[in-house]
């Protein structure tokens, strides 16, 4: 199984000012998705992975080779998207393909079989011939991946996949993304938290440039299991509690208010105790980092979008 292995590594753009400060992670197969507000660092992480960049200190393997010494050998193993993935507007997808396929060394028979089999895998196969400027966001977000994945990639990369996309397209990205991963390391980096529910493995939280926690999913879910409140109340009572509690949501009924509120004690005596969501897991962690007086390392929850 290949292991990717991020030791201690950090960028710097400018003199004094850490773009990622000593992140380390280890990873086999699998989907890692890498959550953080604008500007914590994801980008920085995955343009070194990919090659693109190179860490100030620190190193990165690749089932045990160095990767900032042997680049080529990444790139025989890697498929990329870049967050500003563009396209030529007047070619066809096939044509666009082709083109990349070409780029990396594909050649031939081996070639046109790689296109059609990729346009299967994210479904554009029926789109194939059509220009790519009549080709939606999530179209051309899902030709991106399709080029990621002309050469078989063990390592795929994919920095904020799902931006722009609708919702029943960001959908449609989740139900691919587990068909993708098979013996692959899946590393997509996304601001919003629920891209993560039921397609990663794994989940690294990056604020202001440092890995704040990695884990499963179900281990920040397990977290946050005793700790969230739902409760109806009186439109006339939710000002007062909403000063008091976090409160995930509120959704008026009525005259009153559905609430879901973080909280270690029960809220109110008609509080009933639910699951949390995972984005819900998350506003938690970044709180109780935040009482632990760590705060200033990491970001305000509110800057996380509850989509
Ligand atoms: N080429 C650069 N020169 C100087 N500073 C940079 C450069 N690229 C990024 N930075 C800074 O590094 C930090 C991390 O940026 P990065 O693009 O990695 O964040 P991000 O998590 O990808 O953000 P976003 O969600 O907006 O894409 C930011 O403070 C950013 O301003
Ligand atoms: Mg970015």
């Amino acid at each position: 199984m290949p292991t990717l292995f991020i030791d201690t590594v950090s960028k710097r753009y400018e003199r004094d000012r850490w773009a990622l400060h000593e992140f380390s992670l280890r990873m086999e197969a699998g989907v890692l998705g890498l959550v953080g507000p604008n500007g914590a660092g994801k980008t920085t992480l995955l343009k070194m992975l990919a090659t693109l960049l190179l860490p100030t200190e620190g190193h990165m393997t690749w089932n045990g080779q160095d990767m900032l010494r042997h680049p080529e050998m990444v790139r025989r193993v890697l498929g990329y998207v870049p967050q500003d993935f563009g396209v030529y507007p007047q070619i066809s997808a096939r044509v666009f393909l082709h083109y990349l396929g070409e780029l990396k060394g594909l050649r031939g028979a081996h070639l046109r079989r790689r296109v059609e089999s990729v346009l299967e895998m994210v479904s554009l196969s029926a789109d194939a011939d059509r220009r790519l400027k009549t080709f939606s966001g999530g179209m051309v977000r899902r030709l991106g991946i399709a080029q990621a994945l002309l050469n078989e990639p063990r390592l795929l990369v994919l920095d904020e996949p799902t931006v722009g996309l609708d919702p029943a397209e960001r959908v449609r990205f989740r139900e691919m993304l587990p068909s993708l991963s098979g013996e692959r390391t899946v590393i997509f980096s996304t601001h919003i938290i629920s891209d993560i529910e039921a397609t990663a493995t794994h989940l690294a939280l990056l604020n202001h440039g440092r890995l704040s926690w990695t884990g499963t999913p179900e281990a920040l879910l397990a977290d946050a299991a005793e700790a969230l409140w739902t409760l109806t109340i009186p439109q006339a009572e939710f000002a007062s509690l909403r000063t008091h509690y976090r409160v995930s949501s509120a959704i008026p009924r009525g005259g009153s208010v559905e609430m879901r509120i973080l909280a270690a004690n029960p809220p109110h005596p008609q509080a009933i105790r639910a699951n949390p969501t995972l984005e819900e897991a998350y506003l938690l962690f970044q709180e109780e980092m935040g009482q632990a007086g760590r705060a200033e390392a990491f970001a305000s929850p509110k800057q996380i979008s509850p989509s």
